[in-house]
């Protein structure tokens, strides 16, 4: 089924590009949701529990939150920090309620920077589809880690369409371990795959 049939399953709108202009550009990333088909393959292989809570970081028009929110019931928050990109993501949640007469749900959406978002000590799941530079993206994962100590508890790093310098910086210099490669098997380019990293605390913690 095309993306547009499952948008319109699930009452939202998260179809086509939208590129940052001038020199924000060089900093963050456009707005494209990751494919439904790639996300049915990362949850054939991914598994997902009830008391897991995720944040979506660079949620663009909220593809994946509505995606697990709708297939596991669990919480979800996505951060996102263009304005009509995010104004859109709120148009498909308040169509995403309604199509399920619910008036609230286990959903939240953040207007703003991702590298100031402030981690809870519930949340276990760190998504990110490419949402912006190397830079943010360390700083982005040096507040997991700092959550993580504080508040230790087993987590995982999805990465979608991940960067080398992502990946690097995941594998030297942070307490992560790569667990996961799940290869979408119709695509030749090697990029278009997802890399799970996980955090378990050490028992001294
Ligand atoms: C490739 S889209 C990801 C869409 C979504 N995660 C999905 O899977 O469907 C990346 C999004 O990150 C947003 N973004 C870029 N820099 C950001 C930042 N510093 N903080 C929050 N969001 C940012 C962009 O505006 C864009 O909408």
């Amino acid at each position: 089924m095309e993306d547009k049939e499952r948008d319109i399953q699930l009452k939202i709108s998260t179809t086509g590009l939208r590129d940052w202009t001038g020199d924000k550009a060089k900093h963050y990333n456009r707005a494209e949701s990751t494919p439904y088909k790639a996300l049915d393959e990362l949850f054939k292989h991914y598994q997902v529990d009830d008391h897991d809570v995720m944040v979506d970081f660079g949620a663009g028009r909220g593809r994946t939150s509505f995606y697990v929110n709708d297939r596991f019931g669990i919480p979800v928050t996505g951060v996102e920090l263009h304005e009509q990109t995010f104004d859109e993501l709120i148009i498909n949640e308040q169509h995403y309620l309604k199509g399920k007469s619910l008036q609230f749900s286990n959903l939240y959406f953040e207007f703003g920077y991702a590298q100031k978002y402030q981690i809870r000590p519930e949340e276990n799941i760190f998504y990110f589809f490419n949402p912006f530079s190397t830079a943010i993206f360390r700083s982005v994962i040096k507040n997991i880690v700092k959550s993580l100590e504080n508040v230790p508890r087993p987590a995982d790093v999805i990465l979608y369409y991940p960067e080398d310098d992502f990946q690097q910086y995941m594998e030297n210099q942070t307490p992560f371990r790569r667990v996961q490669t799940i290869r979408l098997p119709w695509e030749d380019q090697n990029k278009k795959k997802f890399i799970v990293y996980h955090y378990e605390p050490t028992l001294d913690e």
